[in-house]
This record gives C-alpha cells, sequence and structure tokens, in this order.
C-alpha cells in the first residue's frame, strides 16, 4: 500500500477480468472510452480529475466502436494510471497526485477485499461527478454539461426513477435539470411552456429525432444543447450546417493515407458526429440543418428512419452501423425550414 502511495499506477487493479457490459456501465460514472484507435478499437477509458489529468485503464483487447462484444464478453484492466493528458490520452510517470485519493475516484472493486453487496452488481447508476477541469474554467463559453456539473451530479444522485436505456437521467430528472427545481437549488433555464420540455423529452426516449423550429433566439441551440447534457451527459457531439457542409461532415470520412495504402477498412474510416453518436449512443445535435443542401439534409433519412447508417465502402458486417440506445439527435432548422415544414 505505501508502495501505492509513491506510484502513479494501481498495481492491484491490473489484470483483473470484468464483463465489457461493467466496463460500459461505468460510463454512467464519468468515464469515457478513449479514441479509437488502429480499427476502431477503443483501448482505454478514462475519467478527468479536477486538476486537469485524467486517471486511465487500459483495456485488453480493446472495444471496437459499434460493435462492443466483437472482441469477447471480458475486458481485462492492463494497466491503471495517472494521465497528464485530459482525456487520459498517454501514460505519464511520476504524477504527482496522491494515488489515494485516485482510487477512491476510480471506484473499481478490489478483487482482494470483501464487498458490501456480497458480490452482486447493484444498482449502476450512482451519478457520474462531471469534473470541471482547469482548463475548462477559463473557455470562454464552457458546455452546458460543464456549466451545470454541480446540478447535474445531485440530480443523478437522488434520481431513482427508471431511465430510458443509454439515457444519464430518468426523464423526470431531466425535465427537472430544464426547467428548474428551486427546493433543490436547481435553477430554471428554459422559460416557457413546460409541456415543450415534455414532448422534447419523450420524443427522445422513444428513440426518435426532434426538430426544433422557430424563429431566432427563440432558444432552440440552448434547448438542444440542455437536452443532449440531460440525456447524454455531452452535448459537444454537434453537427453545424451550413451552406458548404457536406456528407463527411456529418456522417464520416476517410484518413486519405491509409485509405490509399490499405483501401477502405474500419481502420481508415474517420468517423464524424452522427456515427460516432450512433454508434456510443448519444445524442448528436444538428445546428441549423435547414441552411444544408437538400441532397446533404437527405443522408440522414436513413439513420433517422431505419436506426442504421451504411458505410458501402466496407462490407460485412462493418458496412452497417446500428443506432445504440441512447442515440438520437435533436435538430434545429433555421426559420425558413420552419415556413417550408408547415
Ligand atoms: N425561452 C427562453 N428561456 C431561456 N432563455 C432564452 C429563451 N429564449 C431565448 N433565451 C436566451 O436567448 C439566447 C439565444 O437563444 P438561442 O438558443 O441561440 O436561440 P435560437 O437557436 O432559437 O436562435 C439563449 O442562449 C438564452 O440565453
Ligand atoms: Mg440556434
Amino acid at each position: 500500500m505505501d508502495e501505492e502511495k509513491e506510484s502513479d499506477t494501481l498495481a492491484r487493479f491490473s489484470g483483473i477480468d470484468i464483463p465489457v457490459g461493467k466496463v460500459l456501465s461505468l460510463e454512467r460514472r464519468g468515464w469515457r472510452r478513449g479514441s479509437p484507435q488502429d480499427a476502431g478499437i477503443q483501448c482505454w477509458i478514462w475519467r478527468s480529475l479536477p486538476d486537469g489529468r485524467a486517471i486511465t485503464a487500459g483495456l485488453n483487447p480493446g472495444i471496437a466502436v459499434g460493435y462492443v462484444n466483437e472482441l469477447g464478453e471480458v475486458q481485462r484492466f492492463e494497466e491503471i494510471y495517472i494521465s497528464q493528458s485530459s482525456d487520459g490520452g498517454w501514460y505519464s510517470p511520476h504524477a504527482a497526485i496522491p494515488v489515494l485519493d485516485a482510487r477512491r475516484r476510480l471506484r473499481v472493486r478490489d478483487p482482494a477485499r470483501p464487498h458490501r453487496d456480497g458480490g452482486a452488481v447493484t444498482n449502476p447508476t450512482p451519478p457520474p461527478t462531471p469534473t470541471v477541469t482547469a482548463a475548462e474554467k477559463r473557455m470562454q463559453r464552457p458546455s452546458a454539461e460543464v456549466r451545470y456539473a454541480d446540478e447535474l451530479a445531485r440530480l443523478r444522485a437522488s434520481d431513482d426513477a427508471a431511465r430510458p436505456p443509454g439515457w444519464a437521467l430518468s426523464l423526470r430528472a431531466a425535465r427537472r435539470f430544464i426547467i428548474g427545481d428551486e427546493s433543490a437549488g436547481i435553477t430554471r433555464k428554459f422559460v416557457g411552456d413546460p409541456s415543450l420540455i415534455d414532448r422534447a423529452l419523450v420524443s427522445l426516449a422513444t428513440s426518435r429525432g426532434l426538430m426544433l423550429v422557430g424563429e431566432p433566439g427563440t432558444a432552440k441551440s440552448l434547448l438542444s444543447e440542455l437536452l443532449a447534457a440531460a440525456v447524454s451527459g455531452d452535448s459537444t457531439l454537434t453537427i453545424q450546417g451550413g451552406a458548404a457542409t457536406t456528407e463527411d461532415q456529418i456522417k464520416y470520412s476517410w484518413n486519405y493515407a491509409l485509405l490509399v495504402a490499405e483501401g477502405p477498412s474500419t481502420r481508415s474510416l474517420v468517423a464524424a458526429p452522427l456515427l460516432r453518436g450512433m454508434a456510443e449512443g448519444r445524442v448528436v445535435r444538428f445546428e441549423e440543418i435547414t441552411r444544408c443542401p437538400l441532397e446533404v439534409q437527405d443522408c440522414l433519412l436513413s439513420p433517422l428512419s431505419d436506426r442504421v447508417l451504411t458505410v458501402p465502402e466496407l462490407t460485412g458486417e462493418d458496412a452497417l452501423v446500428f443506432a445504440r440506445e441512447g442515440s438520437t439527435s435533436s435538430r434545429r432548422p433555421t426559420p425558413a425550414t420552419a415556413a417550408s415544414t408547415r
């Protein structure tokens, strides 16, 4: 134990085998999967620490984007360490953070120690504590999940209602997050008819797209950001529509060096927000959709109706990315669309 205090790794947790489902459930506690590496494999999970670093656990064999059980039902924690990078991306020896503190945040059960619940998997819902890093504090306009990290954490902690699959909060807690709850110290963020929020949440909970239509300055962008923060705990998966928006920026593009060298493969595929949101089960926001050319808007038809995104350049299972539970898109058109949709 004393050695551990001096170290930046948690040797006791290395080598533990964990079912994939349990690894994924850590995402509800604020952990994230690392960026996909070669062949679209996510090889580590990480979680921010308040000082801008991260705690990282290497996974073996890793998780294939979009096919979480593809590489086996069990993942081994290869190495758990403090990373100097805020996205947990690389190993940094001699981290100054006390390891005991890191272990408290990790909340991975020590196999050598008996557990209070006798080993049963209890409610995997405790609040992911969205951590606000020092770097984020210096942002001009942090995203909603950073601005309201405390409120989200409190709502998650007290949220005992059922959550739709893939959601970070129940519908009731998401509603309170947006329209506020004075008694619980949750600020009112959206001023307007609460039934609008109910309709929006029900649309998202039933895995349908949500289209917000209205005059400029009527909080469409604000509302979609709040909805994404409440539902997925992350509002940053955003496509900014415009006259020059292309399908590549919505669905996927290619690493051309790899494409030329090896041909199309999951290794040379570069996921854009829609593909990532579908594969990871997160809300994708599409700003100003009606500024996009019509033929570009049409590429959303299949993902929104059939909940599948095709990659015709690939073959077999790789050619179809099915939407994971929790993914949906919240779209905000310009007023011009409001006229054309009526
Ligand atoms: N109903 C509302 N409730 C709370 N804030 C609002 C409301 N309507 C407008 N605002 C304020 O106006 C700002 C601009 O709204 P925005 O979401 O950008 O509008 P839109 O995307 O509809 O053009 C919001 O960030 C918010 O501060
Ligand atoms: Mg807007």
